[in-house]
């Protein structure tokens, strides 16, 4: 049964598809088989980053998939060692050679790294509103800024991020972010939505699955999109990729909703670096 997946508006007019597809930590050599699947059974949304590797390989599987470029939503972003703008510009487009495609539909500032660049993720966000006035990057946001960090934003940029793409999932709620989101217009990508499978033992979890005959993963996938967050959910798993889209024909009352919200540890949750502190670069 052909699945339908809701689309969100964005600030900027345009919509995203409320579920995809993350590519996080799959080797180049096994991308093009799992976005084939993931694009088999109803995914048009994938999520990417010069970061992971992989991007030349999620463009070839979206060429293959004899998909119109237009019916598959793709982001990339913006990889650390790029935030000086001319690197930023030229990084850009390495994005759009390596995906061999015009434009893309999202692009992303991939972490805000507040000590290095002396501070300044201001500037390489005015590149990336040039990509969206050139008509190259259809929208633009960030990933991992903290309340701060949009704060700056708004005082001295012109355009607000359409997301800002996060951590979030059961153990941490991020919740003080997700609202300034909410208030200021920015949608919310949950990344790591089921936590790296970290929640999928959860008792409470287990519990509300059980009760519904629903599998751990689609229980959680759920409980985001009944908060309004963007998600795109990573596996190698064909099984797990199609399990995953099963969420729209459910619902979970305010019980389990609560319950679920309620396994928030705060920071102590957090399952990666915290974006106040992390300065990685690749070399
Ligand atoms: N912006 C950022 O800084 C950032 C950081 C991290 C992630 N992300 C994005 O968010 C996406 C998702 O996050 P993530 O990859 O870190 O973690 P995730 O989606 O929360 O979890 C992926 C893990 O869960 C397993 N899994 C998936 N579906 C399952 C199911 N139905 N049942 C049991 N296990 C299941 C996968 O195993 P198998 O693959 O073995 O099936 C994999 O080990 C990434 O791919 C990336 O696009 C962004």
């Amino acid at each position: 049964m052909a699945i339908t997946i809701p689309d969100i508006s964005l600030n900027d007019g345009t919509t995203i598809p409320q579920l995809g597809f993350g590519v996080f930590q799959i080797e180049p050599k096994d991308t093009v088989a799992a976005v084939t699947t993931a694009l088999e059974v109803g995914y048009r949304h994938i999520d990417t980053a010069e970061m992971y590797g992989n991007e030349a390989e999620v463009g070839e599987a979206v060429r293959v998939s004899g998909l119109d470029r237009g019916s598959v939503y793709v982001t990339s972003k913006l990889n650390n060692a790029f935030h000086r703008p001319d690197d930023a510009r030229r990084a850009f487009d390495s994005t759009l050679a390596a995906l061999k495609t015009d434009y893309i539909d999202l692009f992303l500032i991939h972490w805000p790294l507040p000590t290095l660049y002396d501070g300044d993720y201001v500037s390489t966000w005015k590149v990336l509103e040039e990509f969206q006035r050139d008509g190259r990057a259809r929208s633009i946001g960030v990933s991992n800024f903290q309340v701060s960090h949009l704060q700056r934003l708004a005082d001295e940029a012109s355009v607000v991020p359409a997301v800002n793409q996060i951590e979030a999932h059961p153990y941490f709620g991020n919740d003080e972010v997700r609202a300034y989101g909410r208030e200021h217009n920015i949608l919310t990508e949950a990344w790591s939505p089921i936590a790296q499978g970290k929640v999928l033992d959860d008792p409470t979890v287990v519990d509300i699955a059980g009760q519904l005959d629903r599998t751990p993963a689609q229980v959680v996938l759920r409980w985001h999109v009944q908060r309004g967050d963007i998600i795109f959910p990573k596996s190698t798993t064909p099984k797990r990729i199609e399990e995953n889209t099963r969420i729209f024909d459910f619902e979970l009352d305010d019980a389990a909703m609560e319950r679920i919200t309620a396994l928030n540890k705060g920071e102590a949750g957090r399952q990666g670096p915290n974006p106040d502190t992390f300065a990685y670069v690749p070399r």
